[in-house]
């Protein structure tokens, strides 16, 4: 059975396999990953963890152009085969590209309709966290990405440009 589940320092071996998929130093959308990420070290790796509970309090005051973010690893047992995340709200930036979700999958586990379940299931938790409507983005060359969103029903608004490059803009009506 896939789940989302929560970020855990349990499943450390898991999200070493993962990123080995990945390859190492590739954006992994969705990850909430940074470049100063170690995740080798058992304290590296906890520290990552972490953070991303840290990110998704809604005490804890978010670093200077974030906002608070939640995220959640899709795992098959203890496999770890994606990630996805959720803005509670949109600054500038986020209005014209990043979007309120990304989500990634590992290279072997795509094209099983993961991202488009898990979008399923992160609009519904944006509903149930007060969100009336969400923001979902892709690159302009990104068809696989562009697929899942308009297949959960994301009504597309514009393209627009920034430093992400052009990119497709898709509203989720949540109420
Ligand atoms: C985009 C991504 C998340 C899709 O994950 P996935 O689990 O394979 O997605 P799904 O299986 O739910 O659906 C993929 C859909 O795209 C389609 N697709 C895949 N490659 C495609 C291509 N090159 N052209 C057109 N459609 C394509 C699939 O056929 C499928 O559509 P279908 O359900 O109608 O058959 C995954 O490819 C990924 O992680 N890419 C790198 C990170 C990324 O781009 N994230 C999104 C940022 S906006």
């Amino acid at each position: 059975m896939t789940e989302l589940i929560e970020p855990t320092t349990a499943l450390h071996r898991s999200w070493l396999a993962s990123l080995e998929d990945w390859g190492r130093g590739v954006h992994q959308d969705g990850s909430g990953i940074r470049d100063f990420d170690d995740f080798d070290s058992p304290e590296g790796f906890a520290r990552f963890v972490r953070r991303l509970h840290d990110e998704a309090d809604p005490d804890i005051d978010p670093e200077p152009g974030r906002v608070d973010t939640a995220y959640w690893w899709m795992a098959e047992g203890d496999t770890i085969l994606g990630s996805i995340s959720l803005r509670h709200e949109l600054n500038d930036f986020l209005l014209e590209q990043g979007g309120n979700i990304g989500y990634g999958v590992r290279p072997s586990a795509r094209g099983r309709g993961l991202a488009g379940w898990a979008l399923h299931e992160v609009l519904g938790k944006a509903r149930d966290r007060g969100l009336s409507k969400a923001l979902v983005t892709c690159h302009v060359t990104n068809p696989a990405s562009r697929r899942v969103i308009e297949r959960a029903g994301g009504v597309f608004e514009d393209i627009r440009d920034g430093r992400l490059g052009p990119t497709r803009r898709y509203w989720f009506d949540l109420r």
